[in-house]
């Protein structure tokens, strides 16, 4: 029988909205996906949202709302985002879920029969005023290493120790503040220490994990693998574990075998299997792979494998790995306004914008993407607008134009001939790399391929040549088409809504891997007409890529706070939990930007190395005034961190008054020589959008402080 494949992404919690961040994993898993059905596999996508645990417990009472309710919002949201990024599961389901329940009281009853549950007696931190046992992100206190103050339970933010919550000094509540007190309470272990020659062996599987990774694991090995506490006591909201009073099972428990209740509300929904033991019992001939951040892998490679094995269900065969995001060169966040929520993103820009960027960045290791904003806008200009997108609406505007949309048959030989059958050859290695997740390797060779078909288009020159050989241009044209056409294929798992836009105008079927494992020159059925191109994308503007980040919360703390700006993003719970980007406002689409304005001649490219000598710092405007003798000027003195303002000469009377200058933040290219202008000596330049007179807006850096560079 042919194996079937299931793959998951990591359950986001229902305590949040999706950000940038999540996003790289749900689009390398998606792209990992769609590879895999091009290429003709049998594959299956699942998800749900991981809904248990104490934060999501308190937000909800917080709003005071039942936690179903809360996170029954987030499905939807979550859903919905999901939908918009292209990002296609077979079913996104919910940990609190029937099927769930089933499965985790199930597997729970394995481990026990198997005697792999132990009850102990612990002692716990615990808020008499709360009536509930605290987890260490719930206690804060000064860290016992370097005295810091306002230190979680776990682990000190400023040196990194980790220690026990009853090593904190002066220890109290997150939430009321109360000193906390130790309290015993019976809990249940899984006896992973059971297993660890079985999970030595499962690490050593070869395309199980990463080698660096499995060799990282080592430590827990070297230490001896603890004992795993599956319990929490109430309140909690989870499934009680069954034959216990208010005793839950911890969200780690059941969120993993969320991917097996997701597997079974799929078989049932669709019948297009008899139930979740199709894919996860321990015999089936299946594949199952998961996709999760650095940040998870202790749960996927070692508790994950044993509860599994000994429960009878089938063993993960890879775990895929991925470093985090960063914005902008730094960690995502919340006050520099750089923990975009996707819905912010998507409220802007085309998805396929950032899957694209995702892709050309993305390798197989785990070391951390940079979304860096300039180098996003650059790199989709330069590659899929210009070059991939440029190509494609070359020939067809060519070929619908002059040439009636009719294609040329294919050649016996020649340059064309030759264009094409080298970009085929291509495809294997195209292949290899999204098999092993090194996409930004198949995006070079993708992007190589358009570079040499626009190369093509350059030296046979059609739009010259159809005024004397119409049929000659028509065949290079129509070859160029077939490189499109291969393109359209080749970048379908990483931008489907462009590919199918692409073949649409092609009036050509979906080409996928499985097709072009056989496919001939020419690809393109030259008999049939186009369709009516168009362009593929259209260019990002530098407004509307900044405009992602936006209100940012102001890095100065509120007075009386007590200045610690840093610590008040963090909420005490998961650090991980967005809760707090759900409250983030939604941004404004720059309005009309580009709109009425006439597309100006795109310039001619640069070389990276001369863009990179330009110098933008954000600045301040401390004053204003009009230039003598000048209408459109204003004369302006900037604060870029020098310690005296500098003076700038720009041209924006016309759309802003002195007066309603002073305070704003501006972009600044600092690093212009001196130019006199009406006799006053300008050193820079503020950077603006629109067609100009009152139709400008000066750009803005947002909230940060005067002289930090804008890379
Ligand atoms: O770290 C997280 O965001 C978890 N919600 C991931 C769970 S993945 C799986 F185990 F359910
Ligand atoms: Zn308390």
């Amino acid at each position: 029988m042919a194996e079937r494949i299931l793959v998951t992404s990591a359950l986001p919690y229902a305590n949040g909205a999706i950000h940038l961040g999540h996003v790289v994993e749900y689009v390398q898993t998606d792209i990992y996906v769609r590879f895999l059905r091009s290429c003709g596999q049998d594959v299956v996508y699942f998800c749900a949202d991981d809904t248990h645990g104490t934060p999501i417990e308190l937000n909800a009472a917080k709003q005071g709302i039942p936690p179903e309710q809360f996170v029954a919002r987030f499905h939807d949201e979550h859903q919905r985002d999901f939908q918009d990024l292209d990002v296609r599961f077979d079913y996104f389901h919910s940990t609190n879920s029937p099927e769930n329940r089933q499965y985790a009281e199930l597997i729970y009853g394995r481990l026990k029969d198997a005697g792999d549950i132990d009850r102990r007696d612990i002692e716990q931190t615990y808020c008499e005023k709360d009536k509930r046992f605290l987890p260490d992100r719930f206690i804060r206190g000064t860290c016992p290493n370097c005295k810091s103050a306002d230190q979680y339970g776990d682990a000190c933010e400023k040196c990194g120790k980790t220690y026990n919550p009853t090593d904190l000094i002066d220890a109290r509540c997150a939430l009321c503040g109360t000193p906390p007190v130790r309290r015993n309470s019976v809990h249940l272990f899984f006896k992973l220490s059971r297993h660890e020659a079985f999970l030595q062996e499962v690490l050593k599987r070869p395309g199980f994990l990463h080698p660096g990774l499995a060799t990282q694991l080592q430590g827990f090995f070297e230490k001896g693998l603890a004992d795993w506490d599956i319990s929490r006591d109430g309140p909690y909201f989870g499934f009680a574990i069954p034959g216990e009073t208010d005793k839950f099972f911890y969200v780690w428990l059941d969120a993993p075998i969320g991917y097996i209740a997701t597997t079974e509300k799929w078989a049932k929904e669709t019948g297009k299997q008899k139930d979740a033991l199709a894919y996860w019992d321990k015999d089936a001939p299946t594949r199952i792979i998961h996709f999760i951040g650095k940040d998870i892998v202790y749960f996927h490679a070692l508790f994950w494998p044993a509860v599994l094995k000994v429960a009878g269900f089938h063993v993960p065969n890879e775990i895929k790995v991925h470093g985090h995001l960063t914005v902008n060169g730094e960690k995502m966040s919340k006050s520099r306004g750089t923990m975009v929520a996707a819905r912010d993103y998507l409220d802007l820009l085309d998805p396929s914008y950032l899957r694209y960027f995702y892709a050309a960045n993305l390798g197989a290791g785990v070391e951390d993407l940079d979304l860096n904003l300039k180098d996003f806008r650059l790199r989709v200009n330069g590659e899929l607008v210009n070059n991939v997108g440029n190509l494609a609406n070359r020939a067809l505007s060519m070929l619908a134009g002059p040439l009636e949309k009719k294609l040329a048959p294919g050649r016996e030989a020649g340059p064309g001939r030759t264009l094409v059958e080298q970009a085929l050859a291509r495809v294997p290695e195209v292949r290899e790399a999204f098999e092993k997740l090194e996409y930004r390797a198949a995006i070079k060779i993708i992007t190589d391929i358009a570079s040499t078909a626009n190369a093509f288009l350059q030296t046979q020159a059609p739009w010259a040549l159809v005024k004397k050989d119409a049929e000659a241009a028509r065949a290079d044209l129509s070859d160029a088409a077939d490189v499109a056409y291969l393109l359209g294929a080749l970048l379908a798992p990483v931008i489907p809504r462009v590919s199918e836009r692409l073949f649409a105008q092609l009036n050509a079927p979906a080409l996928t891997f499985q097709a072009l494992a056989t496919a001939k020159y020419p690809l393109l059925d030259r008999s049939r007409p186009l369709g009516t191109p168009e362009p593929l994308l259209p260019r990002l503007e530098e407004e509307r890529v900044n405009a992602i980040i936006k209100n940012p919360v102001a890095d100065i703390p509120p007075p009386g706070s007590g200045g610690k700006d840093k610590k008040s993003e963090k909420k005490p719970m998961d650090a991980k939990s967005p809760e707090a980007q759900a409250a983030a406002p939604t941004p404004q689409a720059s309005p009309g930007a580009g709109a009425g304005t006439v597309e100006p001649v795109p310039a001619a490219d640069i070389e990276y190395a001369d863009f990179a000598k330009v110098v933008l710092k954000a600045g301040r405007i401390v004053a204003a005034e009009k230039v003598k003798g000048a209408d459109k000027l204003l004369k302006l003195e900037v604060d870029l961190g020098e310690g005296s303002p500098r003076t700038i000469v720009s041209g924006i009377a016309e759309a802003y008054t002195a007066e309603a200058l002073a305070g704003r933040r501006v972009v600044v290219v600092a690093n212009l020589k001196p130019r006199k202008l009406k006799g006053i000596e300008s050193r820079g330049m503020l950077l603006t959008a629109g067609p100009g007179g009152k139709d400008l807006s000066l750009l803005e850096p947002g909230d940060v402080p005067p002289g930090s560079e804008i890379k």
